[in-house]
């Protein structure tokens, strides 16, 4: 097997020479942030393009401020070391990307003081996150986090135990994924996907204020929905039971995409397959991340020189 790299603190270094203490904060208290980015791969022009690098980088500095985690590196110096990396690994498939802050301190204690911040980020081929074309989800018991308890906006590696815990249930109970409820009892998002629903000829997801992760591919959809294909879109809370009475559900998410749920507790949404709107977003969607709607041609970085 070739040599995996990685970005680590400004430089692109051998996998294995990134080493990190039992005695971490980050290992001990999931003191970190972190992103999921994807970079597409088009085999027509032989192409890799990071998707979204500013979104995510902007997210990235904005999750470790919430948590206090200070680190140096500026947004454009990120997209240089990922490019960087992507061709060190010589990624010529659709990849992953995760880029993770995190607390390096070695004493005792969850404390978050701005020092020993570092910054990794590891590359991973990803085609389908999912593994199947249309989801059945189920409700979880467990609320999602909220915004005073561990802010949802912030992608904090603590938090996933949260999202784990609603997919294992989840996933014993039958279903392909997770939907959290807030602990207002609206409906809030997957374990690691934002939600929207088809009803009543409008595009409804939930808003901020009800514990989401601001989700790069929600803020595409919706655009998408208003600009492309001329829906009301909006922004409101959502409640179990519209879910069962919803023409179409779908999620959208960096790993997810964009991803019909034909199945809602044991109700059939719609016709029980992928809606007429979801299956347009999804081909716009797809339509984009290589670079070929001069429109969204800057959401695509090219990796390669040609
Ligand atoms: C909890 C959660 N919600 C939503 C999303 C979707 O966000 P994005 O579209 O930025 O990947 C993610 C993935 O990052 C997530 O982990």
């Amino acid at each position: 097997m070739s040599e995996s790299y990685v970005y680590y603190q400004g430089k692109i270094v051998k996998e294995d020479d990134v080493k990190i203490s039992v005695r971490s904060k980050a290992f001990n208290y999931g003191l970190g942030v972190f992103e999921g980015i994807r970079a597409y791969w088009d085999d027509e022009k032989q192409q890799l393009y990071g998707f979204k690098l500013k979104e995510h980088y902007e997210r990235l500095k904005e999750s470790a401020k919430t948590v206090n985690l200070d680190f140096d590196f500026s947004v454009d110096e990120l997209i240089e070391g990922t490019i960087a990396l992507l061709k060190a690994n010589n990624c010529r498939t659709t990849t992953y990307l995760r880029p993770i802050v995190y607390n390096d301190a070695l004493d005792i204690g969850p404390t978050l003081d701005g020092k020993d911040a570092k910054v990794v980020i590891y590359t991973q081929p990803l085609n389908k996150y999912a593994g199947k074309s249309e989801l059945s989800v189920g409700i979880t018991s467990w609320k999602r986090i909220s915004n005073n308890q561990l802010p949802p906006r912030t992608k904090a590696t603590a938090a996933y135990l949260n999202s784990a815990l609603a997919a294992l249930e989840t996933k014993r109970a039958g279903f392909d994924e997770a939907i959290f409820l807030t602990d207002g009892d609206h409906v809030c998002e997957g374990s690691g996907e934002n939600i929207f629903i088809f009803r009543k000829g409008k595009l409804v997801t939930p808003p901020p204020a009800d514990n989401i992760l601001e989700g790069i591919t929600r803020d595409l959809v919706m655009k998408l929905a208003k600009e492309e294909l001329g829906l009301e879109v909006q922004e409101r809370s959502i409640s179990r039971s519209e879910l069962y009475v919803a023409d179409e559900v779908f999620f959208s998410g960096t790993a997810m995409e964009v991803t019909p749920i034909v199945d809602v507790d044991h109700r059939t949404i719609g016709t029980g397959h992928e809606g007429e709107v979801c299956k347009q977003i999804k081909e716009l969607f797809f339509g984009l991340t290589v670079g070929k709607n001069p429109k969204y041609a800057e959401s695509c970085t090219p990796v390669y020189d040609k």
